[in-house]
């Protein structure tokens, strides 16, 4: 019988996929793959690879003849991962430290993750620990909320029912969206070449209710929040009025969610 914590975390990343994936995160995968200029027969590692969607699109274009890793904490991301494509290899670690030798990979690419790692700089310097000499870096993180209006006004909405910590944790992906703070992180690590890259792409979730209902039982407790339902019954009713804006006559919600593609190589 499975672990109930270990049924959770499954049950979680098996929602995450559902919904946020093909809502945010599956339009990236193939911009930071071209950004990362994969080729057949390449050694590439995704960072926290969450349920795979970004290594999924590295194995298309290394083919047979590549290696492909993805690298996820949560048993449950890398659980639904290994079920949608057993041939990848799937590790458990963090991005701080890398259970791979030096100069294992030619390419090192990670999407949506480095504003949740602990010690971002050990990361970046784990990654260029692990890339052979002109081995190529590609990494997707949000643009700020400031540039993202539909998630300002569901923080701004949080923050008024639910208060500062619930609002805080829908923060969080947004933190490295100042680019100076971003690029600042690779200062004095030994990356060369360093280009940064603004991308726009659409965010589309089947309804109001989906999206809030996402982020309150799907990403709130992630981050340590959970909220009484009396609060969460009140925040799906007042979502329908501060997402108007966003929604289309089939109900959907559609907005600009942009995204700072970095890149950089090892000398
Ligand atoms: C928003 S998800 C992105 C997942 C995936 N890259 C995608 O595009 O769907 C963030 C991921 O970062 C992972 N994560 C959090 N802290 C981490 C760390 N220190 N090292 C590696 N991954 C981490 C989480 O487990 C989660 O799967």
């Amino acid at each position: 019988m499975t672990d109930p914590l270990l049924q959770a975390q499954i049950d979680g990343a098996t929602a995450y996929e559902a919904l946020f994936v093909p809502a945010l995160f599956q339009p990236w995968a193939p911009r930071v793959a071209t950004a990362a200029k994969i080729q057949p027969g390449q050694r590439v590692l995704d960072i926290a690879c969450g349920t795979g969607v970004l290594a999924r699109e590295v194995a298309l274009r290394v083919g047979s003849q590549g290696y492909v890793a993805g690298l996820d904490p949560d048993p449950g991301m890398l659980t639904v991962a290994r079920r949608l494509a057993p041939d990848i290899d799937w590790q458990a670690g963090t991005a701080e430290s890398l259970p791979f030798p030096d100069q294992s990979f030619d390419v090192v690419v990670s999407q949506f993750g480095l504003m949740f790692f602990t010690d971002r700089q050990q990361a970046l310097r784990e990654m260029l620990r692990v890339l052979v000499p002109g081995g190529r870096l590609a990494i997707a993180v949000w643009d700020s909320l400031d540039n993202t209006p539909a998630y300002a006004a569901e923080v701004a909405m949080l923050e008024r029912i639910a208060g500062p910590q619930a609002a805080n944790a829908l923060r969080a992906p947004f933190v490295l969206g100042d680019t100076g703070v971003l690029t600042g992180l690779f200062d004095h690590l030994g990356y060369q070449g360093l280009t940064l890259s603004t991308e726009s792409d659409l965010a589309r979730f089947p309804s109001v209710r989906a999206m809030v209902e996402a982020d309150i039982r799907g990403w709130l407790p992630i981050m340590g929040v959970i909220l009484p339902e009396a609060q969460i019954a009140q925040l799906l009713g007042e979502a329908e009025q501060v997402f108007a804006p966003y929604t289309g006559e089939d109900g959907a919600v559609t907005f600009d969610s942009p995204a700072h593609i970095v890149t950089a190589t090892r000398p």
